[in-house]
């Protein structure tokens, strides 16, 4: 593999790339990596290489011919190499991960890298000559240079033989989806804390699936937008789950009063089969083992007794048991706090969801929520009618950001059955 770096600063890249195993690689010719200054590429007497931007701004431009010049000189260079690709590092381009390190190293012989400095580089540059833009995170640094060694040492793991051990890239975070397990070496007691008795016991089937539950709950517990994505084995996920405890900590609310209707009153709405049914279906879906369909009037009630009775007991049980198996969790309440305290789980954090904006409680995005919900107990309550009371709202410990879909004109009403579905999955999708 042989990197082609353009940087008008190209003794950053001597000592990076000195020791380690990317330097042996490089040592032993497995690797090659070059530094062209586009300076030597300039054309008046500054050696200038930018510029400032047309339509003013801040920060100076890299200029499109001195990059181009420079890369010209590359190619002339190497010409027999035919799978190769300009990368150009910017914050803009597609997140470095794994999987694009992996494709990376597959997929090319000669990897050109443009770093950027000052402002950035001619667009018209990137238009013609750039396959890919890759970013190296979601944050800005004063040059592309950093990026390009992060780039180097991500790839040049999978280029063959760089790594010493040939396992050692199959077994580490990311490579399947999840992070790795947790490591311990010596000594077996570190200030109280034993390694785990199954990684001493010698016995290598065990210490596998040891090993493999770790990673999934690992993977859950501190990035559960990866576990989204990774795929299981169905068996060690059960195990992992129970020793997670993960659902159990969820519970949602279905409000029927206090909420508002068209009018801006506080009314009680009512219960309709409907909700009852397809909010019971999703959170059966989604692990929610506590269903609360919430109304203080006492003909609703009875209701919804009739509706579960029919389906958990009655004839309903014979004809659809799937249905039966839907409604288990589904349970009535006269109140929140009647809910709450049915569900018995002590220091649970309210969460309030709503299309409207309410001051008062935190506020919190999908991506903090699925966090919190796996280190806390979490009460989802949803609004019937225009929405939770407002007082009811400020209550909570949190206010769940809305659903703002993408209509540009920003209507987003959707009934409660569907924005129930929408929040478990951006919160729970995936998990299974
Ligand atoms: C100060 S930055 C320019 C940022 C640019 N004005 C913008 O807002 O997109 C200068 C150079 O640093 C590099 N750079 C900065 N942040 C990066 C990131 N997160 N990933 C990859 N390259 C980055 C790019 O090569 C960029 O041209």
């Amino acid at each position: 593999m042989r990197f082609d770096v353009i940087t008008i600063f190209p003794k950053m890249f001597a000592s990076p790339f000195e020791q380690g195993l990317v330097a042996q690689a490089i040592k032993e010719g497995r690797i090659s990596l070059n530094t062209w200054d586009p300076r030597e590429s300039a054309k008046d007497v500054h050696k200038s290489v930018d510029d400032k931007p047309y339509g003013g701004g801040d920060g100076m431009v890299m200029l499109a011919e001195i990059l181009k010049l420079t890369l010209d000189k590359i190619n002339s260079e190497t010409k027999n190499f035919s799978k190769k690709k300009v990368v150009y590092l910017s914050p803009q381009g597609q997140l470095l991960n794994q999987k694009k390190a992996i494709e990376l190293a597959q997929d090319n012989e000669q990897i050109v890298l443009i770093c950027g400095r000052y402002g950035g580089i001619d667009e018209r540059f990137i238009q013609k000559y750039v396959d890919e833009e890759i970013s190296v995170g979601d944050y800005v640094v004063t040059g592309g240079e950093l990026p390009a060694m992060i780039l180097i040492d991500a790839v040049s793991r999978f280029v063959p033989q760089t790594l010493g051990n040939e396992l050692s890239p199959i077994m580490e975070s990311f490579q399947d989806g999840l992070l790795e397990e947790p490591l311990y070496a010596k000594p077996r007691n570190f200030e109280g804390l034993e390694v785990p008795e199954v990684l001493v016991s010698g016995h290598h089937e065990k210490i596998k699936k040891f090993k493999d539950i770790q990673r999934i709950k690992r993977t859950f517990e501190k990035r559960p937008d990866l576990a989204s994505k990774a795929s299981f084995d169905k068996n060690n996920l059960k195990e992992a789950f129970k020793e997670l405890d993960l659902r159990k900590n969820v519970a949602l609310g279905l409000v029927h009063y206090p909420v508002y209707n068209k009018a801006g009153q506080v009314v009680a709405t009512n219960v309709t089969n409907l909700d009852i049914h397809d909010i019971a279906r999703a959170c059966r879906t989604f692990g929610i083992d506590n269903y609360y369909v919430i109304t203080p009037m006492e003909e609703q009630l009875a209701f919804v007794g009739r509706v579960l009775e029919h389906w958990q007991t009655g004839k309903g049980e014979q004809y659809n048991p799937v249905r039966k198996d839907a409604l288990i969790n589904t349970k009535a309440a006269t109140s929140i706090e009647a809910a709450i305290e049915n569900w018995g789980v002590k220091n649970t954090q309210l969460v309030a969801t709503s299309a409207r904006e309410v001051a008062g409680p935190k506020p919190i995005n999908f991506e903090s929520m699925r966090q919190l919900a796996i280190k806390e107990p979490i009460f989802l309550l949803f609004g019937t009618g225009y929405g939770l009371e407002n007082a009811v709202v400020r209550r909570c410990d949190y206010i769940l950001e809305p659903i703002r879909g993408r209509s540009p004109d920003g209507f987003r009403h959707l009934s409660v059955r569907s924005a129930v579905s929408i929040v478990l999955d951006r919160l729970f999708g995936g998990c299974y």
